[in-house]
């Protein structure tokens, strides 16, 4: 990576601004609902996902632990670069709701193997209780948080999986950028500007030393929708 272009561009007020205005408008036409990860709708990005292509290869993880399922785009990114590396890695995906469809296309997809779900909400004991034990044993472990984007459910969503991420790793939290948007944007939603996984974030970095965002990686993407959500684990 070309370190000092990435840290000037950091420092280009303008462009950070047109950058900016180019995201909000191209999610007046959900822009992130336009790719598909081997055949199966994936709503990111294409920068965090190169991200995460990025994280997933320094770190080589075995276990990847992610909330918010949806299509199972983000579940077989995750599965197919695990399949990369070689190794006996497994994604294991949260959802509150995993449609009956969308189950299908993912124990039918070539990457299956690599995969095993759970249903259920991320935050209540039970999901949490087996998420811990399918961790016990697993050396390098990441997590990914993109499932329901208050303040309270990602607060306690960090709490509770943060202690599963290995030193080195990555724990990422998505949809930090709803900070950064109008209020209008989310007519329809419990969040918005004050009460989103950004604010969650900020909160939960007061009372820990174990993580810190990674503003090398977040300043070179330019676009992204996890603005000081890419934290790295620094400690045991
Ligand atoms: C933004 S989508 C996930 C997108 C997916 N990670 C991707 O990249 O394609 C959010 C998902 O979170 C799920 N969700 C909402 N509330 C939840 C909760 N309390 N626990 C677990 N999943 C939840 C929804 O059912 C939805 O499928």
């Amino acid at each position: 990576m070309n370190e000092q272009y990435a840290a000037q561009m950091a420092g280009d007020e303008q462009l950070r601004r047109q950058a900016g205005e180019l995201f909000l408008r191209s999610c007046e036409y959900r822009y992130s609902y336009n790719f598909t990860w081997l055949g199966v709708p994936i709503i990111q990005y294409p920068q965090d996902i190169v991200a995460m292509q990025e994280i997933i290869w320094t770190v080589q993880p075995d276990l990847i632990i992610e909330t918010g399922i949806a299509h199972g785009g983000s579940l077989i990114l995750h599965a197919s670069l695990l399949e990369l590396l070689g190794g006996d890695g497994l994604v294991l995906g949260v959802d509150i709701d995993i449609r009956r469809a969308n189950r299908e296309v993912i124990e039918r997809h070539p990457l299956a193997k690599r995969i095993r779900m759970l249903e259920g909400s991320s935050i209540s004991s039970e999901i949490i209780g087996q998420v811990r034990d399918f961790a016990v044993g697993r050396k390098r472990v990441l997590v990914s948080l993109d499932s329901n984007h208050t303040h309270q459910h990602v607060l306690a969503e960090l709490n509770a999986y943060a202690p599963l991420v290995t030193r080195g790793s990555y724990l990422v939290v998505f949809d930090t950028v709803v900070e950064d948007m109008p209020k209008s944007f989310f007519p329809d939603r419990p969040w918005g500007p004050g009460d989103n996984p950004k604010t969650a974030v900020r909160e939960f970095l007061k009372y820990t030393d174990r993580f810190e965002v990674d503003h090398l990686l977040e300043n070179k993407l330019l676009l992204t929708v996890a603005p000081e959500g890419y934290l790295k684990c620094l400690k045991d």
